[in-house]
């Protein structure tokens, strides 16, 4: 039987891969970090100074080094031409430019691609800005999840603070806000909520009960 397929969208730190892990682990799906795939360009793009400005360039470094993904008992691994970039691509030099990099369209092409085999089979839990709307719009079901600004500022500082990773919050949510803009007003499809997307608002909602709304979502499509 061919699987459904779930999309899940929204800006940054809005806790889509916290709750797209649980939804894939608990339906036995496999999850797809497309954000992952962005950054790993980025990363790519400091360690061998390539120019953020230079499209043709970035192309080229997608085309050399293979993004892949490994599931594992600890959570999934991201490789670019088979080293393991998992750790890397979370540094703040990548989280800053990564919106640079994901505003070019010839970027996007090939990552939508890879993203659309991934998905073929069925059976994905796929999160990031715009499965609903240009990689999987045929996705039996999309989400959208959003929460203020201040809070998932909140959400980033606690995360940090339990890794022992010193921040400020006014800074983090002046990225954060920096992030949701250039992802939201770039012209290659923008962060925005398809229309046959359901809205789930999280700000003062926990991890479980969003993890139970969507269920109750998937459970209607299955
Ligand atoms: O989800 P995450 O915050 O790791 O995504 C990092 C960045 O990758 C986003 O800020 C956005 O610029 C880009 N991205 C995108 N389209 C996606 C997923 C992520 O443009 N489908």
């Amino acid at each position: 039987m061919h699987e459904i397929n779930i999309a899940i969208d929204g800006p940054a730190s809005s806790g889509k891969s916290t709750v797209a892990k649980i939804i894939a682990r608990d339906f036995g799906f496999i999850y797809t970090d497309t954000g992952a795939m962005y950054r790993s360009v980025t990363y790519l793009a400091l360690k061998y100074q390539v120019s953020f400005t230079d499209e043709m360039a970035l192309v080229e470094l997608i085309k050399n080094y293979p993004i892949t993904f490994k599931q594992t008992e600890y959570g999934q691994l991201v490789f670019a031409n088979g080293q393991d970039i998992t750790k890397a691509i979370r540094e703040p030099a990548v989280t800053n430019n990564v919106s640079e990099v994901s505003a070019f369209p010839s970027v996007r092409a090939h990552l939508v691609k890879a993203q659309q085999e991934i998905a073929k089979p069925g059976g994905v839990v796929m999160d990031g800005r715009d499965i609903g709307t240009t990689v999987l719009p045929e996705a039996e079901v999309k989400i959208f999840l959003v929460a203020s600004a201040r809070e998932r500022a909140k959400r980033r500082y606690k995360e940090n603070q339990s890794k022992g990773i010193e921040s400020d919050f006014e800074t983090l949510k002046k990225e954060i806000e920096q992030r949701d803009y250039t992802d939201s007003h770039r012209n290659a499809s923008p962060l925005r909520q398809a229309e046959d997307a359901i809205l789930v608002d999280t700000t003062g909602m926990s991890i479980d009960e969003v993890v139970t709304a969507i269920k109750s979502v998937v459970k209607e499509k299955k």
